[in-house]
């Protein structure tokens, strides 16, 4: 794992899309793992610039995003389907044949579930998986308890959740109970992942994601798993961190992050 502290949450989401955009230049027909959250607009909307003003090129690359929530519509606002085409796709060259997101309408969900498995199975695996941070340590949504080997599976959103994702819904009662998620175990097993953090709500758990040890009470713990883990945060986020000292020496001192500096 590595770990990049960055002044501002602009400049944090600036270097993660400056990542995608290198990796996804070096190889067109990339397999990308989107997220979603507030988080990550930035991160998009650097995205949407890169392909206006540079032509960065979308059109060979495929995407899978990492959740959505069970019951609700494409067309609702709140789906993650409307929130990846609001933010992205609609935006740049992407084949919206190439972009997919787990189906929370399948009448069968655990077929679903399997079918989005086999699909990225399909796609020879996620190159570069971007990775949010959720209050209660989850990445996608992979709630506190979720099995280290864990696929995609439908799950039961905690209180926290519930409460983080509130104000997006009108209210607490009204965020959906369920949703589909990608399982620790898939996450881990893509070849790259970026975790973006920002602000002083995520320090506490950022610090345990980074520097404790590994739990399945808090999802992000396992990146430590992960073969090639980039965390990105901005200041206010990594205010917990013991070993800032040593995480900017290797950002500093490091040849790969040279052109990042
Ligand atoms: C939701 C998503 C997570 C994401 C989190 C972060 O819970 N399912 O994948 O990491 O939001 O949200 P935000 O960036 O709004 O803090």
């Amino acid at each position: 794992m590595e770990v990049i502290i960055q002044p501002t949450k602009e400049a944090a989401a600036l270097l993660v899309a400056r990542i995608l955009a290198h990796e996804l230049r070096a190889n067109p027909h990339l397999v990308l793992g989107l997220a979603t959250g507030k988080t990550m607009e930035q991160v998009y909307r650097q995205l949407v610039r890169m392909h206006k003003d540079d032509k960065l090129d979308f059109s060979l690359c495929s995407t899978f995003n990492l959740d959505e929530y069970v019951g609700l519509f494409p067309s609702d606002p709140n789906s993650y389907r409307h929130y990846m085409d609001h933010h992205v796709f609609r935006h740049v060259n992407v084949d919206a044949r190439n972009t997919h997101l787990p189906n929370g309408l399948a009448t069968d969900l655990d077929a679903e579930c399997r079918r989005y498995e086999g699909l990225i199975q399909r796609f020879g695996g996620i190159d570069l998986q971007l990775l949010g941070l959720g209050k209660a340590g989850h990445i996608g949504f992979n709630e506190p308890l979720s099995a280290l080997r864990s696929r995609t599976r439908v799950k039961a959103l905690t209180p926290t959740t519930l409460k983080q994702n509130a104000s997006f819904f009108g209210g607490e009662d009204k965020v959906p109970r369920r949703a589909i998620t990608m399982g620790v175990g898939t996450i881990l097993e893509s070849r790259r992942s970026i975790l973006l953090a920002t602000g002083d709500s995520k320090a506490d758990v950022i610090a345990k994601a980074v520097e404790g040890p590994i739990t399945s009470m808090i999802s992000a713990t396992t990146l430590q798993l992960h073969p090639k883990c980039t965390v990105v945060v901005d200041e206010e986020a990594a205010s917990q961190l013991k070993e800032k000292d040593y995480y900017r020496w290797i950002f500093g001192n490091e040849p790969e992050w040279e052109q990042y500096r």
